[in-house]
């Protein structure tokens, strides 16, 4: 069984798009935890649905929040493979990269290296990119290294905005990609087909 941990912040539409794709294939793979830098979101409530344990993380450990340190012996105690960050906004600290090395993807809604960076996220990055009247827009899967949106490249689907009137407008759209393009890397991952080679990353 290959295992992946899922890091949220509200929504959850992506889990849900990796959850019904695996649940319609026949790949051997598991959401062993969903973890939310949140106490409540709608994630939690899909991750409650498919009986997933839940874990809210924090800094500061108190009462509502485990610490990333007993985050970091959860994911290990789980055997997790693979880390993806579906909509998580808060950056992921240094220990936790550490100890998960080219072990931790995240899915970014737009094709970087453009519209990244610190405070790029949710409708930010659609206002950003119909603000500079860009023409294609999409969704770029990468590792996630210490640096916010830094990591090498995995995928990246494009698409046409040149007809949109609204950043909510290029969210939708590029939301539509993000849903499928996640669960088709998660799957590759699955099966050993994401390959460095030559200082770039290879699916097959
Ligand atoms: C997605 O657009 C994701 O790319 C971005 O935040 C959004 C999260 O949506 N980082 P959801 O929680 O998966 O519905």
């Amino acid at each position: 069984m290959y295992k992946i941990a899922v890091f949220v912040s509200g929504r959850g539409s992506n889990l849900k798009a990796i959850l019904n794709s695996i649940a319609k294939s026949k790949t051997k793979i598991e959401v062993v935890c969903v973890i939310s830098d949140k106490i409540e979101c709608s994630a939690f409530e899909i991750a409650n649905k498919y009986k997933i344990p839940t874990y809210s993380v924090s800094q500061s450990e108190n009462e509502f929040y485990v610490s990333y340190n007993e985050i970091i012996s959860i994911l290990k105690e789980f055997g997790t493979d693979l880390i993806v960050l579906a909509g998580f906004l808060k950056k992921i600290p240094d220990t936790l990269i550490d100890s998960f090395e080219k072990k931790i993807i995240n899915i970014h809604p737009a094709l970087l290296p453009s519209f990244g960076g610190k405070g790029m996220y949710g409708l930010n990055v659609h206002k950003a990119v119909f603000e500079k009247s860009a023409q294609v827009s999409g969704a770029t899967i990468h590792f996630v290294d210490k640096i916010y949106d830094n990591g090498k490249i995995i995928a990246q689907e494009s698409i046409n905005i040149n007809g949109v009137n609204s950043p909510e407008e290029i969210a939708k759209k590029v939301l539509k990609i993000e849903h499928k393009l996640l669960p088709k890397i998660i799957f590759k991952f699955s099966e050993n087909k994401v390959v460095e080679k030559n200082n770039r990353i290879y699916v097959f």
